[in-house]
């Protein structure tokens, strides 16, 4: 029952986030701010409080790894609201922003939050400058910590050290293209997406959508990869890049 009020609620936050955008009197910026940061926080609350339904629903105690992953999911979450909170007050109007370096350091957060010292390397596949407009920045930072979190949750499950790929470029035209691969297990076999999808490819699923981009997993001999396509739009092009 939760999760379809988590997906209605990741569209009219986005929605109303979206409009927020639409503001660029420099009077606005705080309250742009505040209004993102508070649809975050109102994301992890219902991510938080959808975990904590599942549990309740649970009739044997709950083994200790299980709430120990829960929690590290938790702490990755905040950690990324963290970041982004920081990156708005700097950038108060976040419009055409890179999102290169947002992914690269939202990636390396993860990380650290969630894998052993050690156990996971982080390299970029090639990131030029990926200019994203305002509106897209907030979903594409969702889908990214959705994907990085199930590579660093499911990736490896026996705990063995492994690569992260990440990239992010922004096509001549103004198309984005977002890549994360993984070195592990890949989907289980015959995982099927509409039966097996959890709260996390369903998001990544409807953020998407969202925004018209094209997601695909590609589940390989080593590892899971996911890319992204974002087509240009209107304006696009004199957002810099090409
Ligand atoms: N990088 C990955 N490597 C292996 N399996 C994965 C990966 N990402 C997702 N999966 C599989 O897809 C399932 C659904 O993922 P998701 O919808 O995010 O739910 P959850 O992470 O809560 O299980 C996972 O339980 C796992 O079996
Ligand atoms: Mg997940």
């Amino acid at each position: 029952m939760e999760e379809p009020t988590l997906l209605h609620s990741l569209s009219r936050n986005a929605a109303r986030a979206d409009s927020f955008l639409l503001l660029s009197d420099q009077d606005a910026s705080f309250s742009e701010i505040n209004n993102r940061i508070s649809n975050n926080l109102a994301l992890l609350a219902s991510t938080v409080s959808m975990r904590a339904a599942s549990f309740s629903r649970r009739e044997r105690p709950i083994p200790a790894h299980e709430v120990t992953a829960a929690l590290r999911e938790i702490t990755a979450r905040i950690v990324a609201v963290g970041h982004l909170h920081s990156l708005l007050a700097t950038r108060p109007h976040g419009a055409n922003a890179g999102f290169g370096a947002h992914m690269r350091e939202l990636c390396r957060l993860f990380v650290s939050a969630l894998a052993a010292p050690g156990q996971v390397e982080l390299i970029e596949t090639g990131t030029n400058d990926c200019t994203v407009g305002a509106d897209d920045f907030l979903p594409l930072s969702l889908i990214v910590t959705e994907v990085v979190t199930n590579a660093l949750k499911h990736a490896h499950p026996a705990g063995a050290p492994g690569k992260l790929m990440i990239g992010c470029r922004r096509k001549p035209g103004g198309s984005i293209f977002i890549e994360v691969a993984d070195d592990g297990v890949g989907l289980p076999e015959r995982f099927d997406f509409s039966a097996d999808a959890g709260t996390g490819l369903r998001t990544i699923d409807v953020l998407a959508q969202q925004i018209g981009a094209k997601t695909s997993f590609e589940s390989r001999a080593i590892g899971l990869r996911f890319t992204l396509r974002l087509p240009a739009t209107d304006g696009d092009d004199q957002a810099g890049a090409a």
